[in-house]
């Protein structure tokens, strides 16, 4: 299995389940990961994702039994930028059997209703670049899937666990946890300014993603992972205080008084005022559903946020 981008938040999480499945991850990245950040058992390839296709047509990535055409090869790319980066790595499965898993995002829909949960079908409306290419790799997996090559791309909403810090309201900081624990204020958002949140256990879409390239049936090629609770952003602070109340230490800021504390938050503060929801209930038809409650995974995630590991 391929991994494409393979020591960050996701490809962590992916490594681990991924051996926990029986099969060999190669994870990909630019940088030597830090030790102990990967699974024991993951090999990695220091690369730029671009030196990727003339690796793959060199046929020096893989060793010499995983060249074997009879062999399943599993690409997930988690990076996947755009469809022209991605269209090197599905062309190198055109000619053997394998699977093709992108991660795609959430804001493809941009600025949402409050409340409404789109399902795949729904027109993504995207307001930026990135995720106008987001949507260029969707259409070029769903080409790929007409074609019958099992290709799919998976929404996400808000990734969390170990390799990443809690998104705040101006973004993500890894140091949130210490500061609960302190006994100084706590900048927050007032009720009702954001709208709510589907935080998404990192290692339940690990494990989707292992289910999706070993299970027998082909992906569908576009599915939305969602977590499995839609919080407010009040419901969330309690779930990362882990019980401890915070008494008057809390300050409460519409979007405009927390844009100014961080101008360059601003996009954030924006987003996160109509981010969308999305609707897994074509994931949970598979039986695949994300179950893991924020409550149940924090302990973990703190620990790893205080620790200071990389
Ligand atoms: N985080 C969110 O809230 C969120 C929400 C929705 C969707 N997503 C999607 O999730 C994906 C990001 O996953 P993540 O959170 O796991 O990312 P991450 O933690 O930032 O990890 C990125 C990984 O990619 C590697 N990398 C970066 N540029 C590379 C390149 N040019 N060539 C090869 N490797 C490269 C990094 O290692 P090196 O730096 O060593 O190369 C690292 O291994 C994106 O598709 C994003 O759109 C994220």
């Amino acid at each position: 299995m391929l991994v494409v981008g393979g020591t960050g938040l996701i490809g962590r999480a992916l490594a681990a389940a991924a051996l926990a499945a029986g099969l060999r991850p190669l994870l990909v990245a630019r940088h030597d990961p830090p030790a102990g950040v990967v699974a024991p058992g993951a090999r990695c390839l220091r690369a730029d994702r671009r030196e990727l296709p003339a690796l793959i047509d060199s046929g020096a990535l893989l060793h010499e039994h995983e060249r074997d055409h009879e062999r399943a090869l599993g690409v997930v790319d988690v990076l996947a930028e755009g469809a022209d980066e991605a269209a090197p790595l599905l062309a190198a499965l055109s000619t053997r059997r394998g699977r093709f898993v992108a991660i795609g995002s959430a804001a493809v829909f941009g600025q949402a209703a409050r409340g409404l949960r789109h399902a795949e079908s729904a027109a993504p409306q995207p307001g930026t670049d990135a995720m106008r290419r987001k949507v260029a790799l969707e259409q070029l997996v769903a080409e790929e899937h007409r074609r019958a090559q099992a290709a799919c791309v998976l929404r996400i909403a808000y990734p969390y666990g170990p390799g990443h810090g809690p998104l705040t309201p101006l973004g993500r900081a890894r140091d949130l946890f210490e500061r609960l624990q302190g006994d100084g204020p706590i900048d927050w958002v007032a009720p009702g300014v954001f709208a709510p949140l589907q935080p998404l256990a990192v290692a339940d879409l690990a494990r989707v993603i292992v289910a999706l390239l070993t299970r027998q049936a082909p992906p569908p090629p576009l599915l939305h992972v969602a977590g499995p609770e839609t919080l407010d952003w009040d419901a969330y602070l309690q779930r990362l205080t882990q019980g401890r109340a915070l008494g008057g230490r809390l300050r409460l800021h519409d979007g405009d008084a927390l844009a100014a504390m961080q101008p360059q938050a601003r996009w954030i503060v924006e987003y996160l005022r109509h981010a969308p929801l999305l609707d897994d209930g074509a994931l949970q038809g598979l039986g695949l559903a994300c179950r893991t409650p924020l409550a149940q995974a924090v302990p973990a995630w703190a620990e790893w946020c205080l620790s200071g590991r990389p």
